[in-house]
């Protein structure tokens, strides 16, 4: 992955260098702001309309005002993208409460500080090819997750744990009910039904996710977004990931212990073939 020369900050394009945050910044404080990742395939943003659906929602829950419209957030984001010419990576946008002297209420008089960027990345073939590891853990966030804030740290640590236990993936749960994972979401299938936390405020209510439903019902799969037990995913003949980042990567061992007959099952295979094609009318 590399990231690109030219920023947009605020209402203008700037190089990289160019760019100076302020230590009173609120998201540097409090992570007093709110964040979107979007892919980019073939030089054009993924799902637009349903990354601003969700920054807008998150942006009226913090309360902070949008400095513009999403139309003019779209066209801005697509210029940013041809000026730093990719053709497959991803924007990270980010919107803080603002600049102003640490305290706690809502400063009075204060201008969102806006900035995005890119970076180029291929997507992540192999690792849908091969499946990933996981590790299961307590669920410690807030009760907000359907929020794409820019507070993280309960994800970090547990992203960091995964990897420090040897595997590439946390599933986190909350007293035995599986949420999502630590940057994407989580579904499994068991008997050929496709099961998934329904997007209520204990998930963040993934673009991906959304995108795999509408491919699976296309697909005439039955699926139910009901919560499922740590013991479901246990059994699950397949178990899989959806994100902006990792696509759909199947999950292919789990505590240790092998997903199904510990490959790619075909459910997720079929799904992905889905996706590629949803990827390429794109172009
Ligand atoms: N994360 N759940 C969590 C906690 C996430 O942070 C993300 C995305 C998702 C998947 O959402 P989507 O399909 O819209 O990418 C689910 C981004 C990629 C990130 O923080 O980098």
């Amino acid at each position: 992955m590399s990231q690109s020369g030219w920023i947009w900050y605020q209402n203008e394009f700037l190089p990289r260098q160019a760019v100076s945050i302020s230590p009173d910044d609120r998201g540097y404080y409090f992570g007093d702001g709110l964040y979107e990742v979007f892919r980019v395939y073939n030089g054009l943003l993924f799902e637009p309309s349903a990354h601003f659906d969700r920054l807008e929602r998150t942006a009226k829950a913090l309360q902070i005002a949008l400095p513009f419209s999403r139309s003019q957030m779209e066209a801005r984001l697509q210029e940013l993208i041809g000026k730093n010419e990719v053709t497959n990576g991803t924007v990270y946008m980010q919107i803080t409460r603002g600049e102003a002297a640490r305290s706690h209420p809502f400063p009075p008089y204060v201008e969102p500080v806006l900035m995005a960027h890119t970076s180029v990345s291929e997507r992540p073939l192999d690792m849908m090819r091969r499946g990933i590891t996981a590790v299961t853990a307590d669920d410690i966030r807030w009760l907000r997750c359907d929020l794409k804030t820019l507070n993280l740290l309960p994800n970090i640590l547990a992203k960091q744990e995964a990897l420090d236990r040897g595997a590439d993936e946390v599933i986190l749960h909350r007293s035995g009910t599986v949420t999502e994972c630590s940057a994407s979401n989580i579904m499994i299938v068991k008997n050929g039904v496709l099961r998934t936390h329904p997007a209520n405020h204990l998930i963040l209510h993934g673009v991906t996710r959304l995108v795999v439903l509408r491919l699976a019902r296309e697909l005439g799969l039955p699926l139910l977004e009901e919560p499922f037990t740590l013991e479901a995913l246990g059994q699950a003949d397949e178990a899989f990931l959806t994100g902006t980042t990792v696509e759909v990567t199947p999950i292919i061992r789990i505590d240790g212990r092998p997903v199904g007959n510990g490959s790619p099952g075909p459910i997720v295979q079929q799904l992905q073939t889905a996706f590629e094609a949803a990827i390429s009318a794109l172009a």
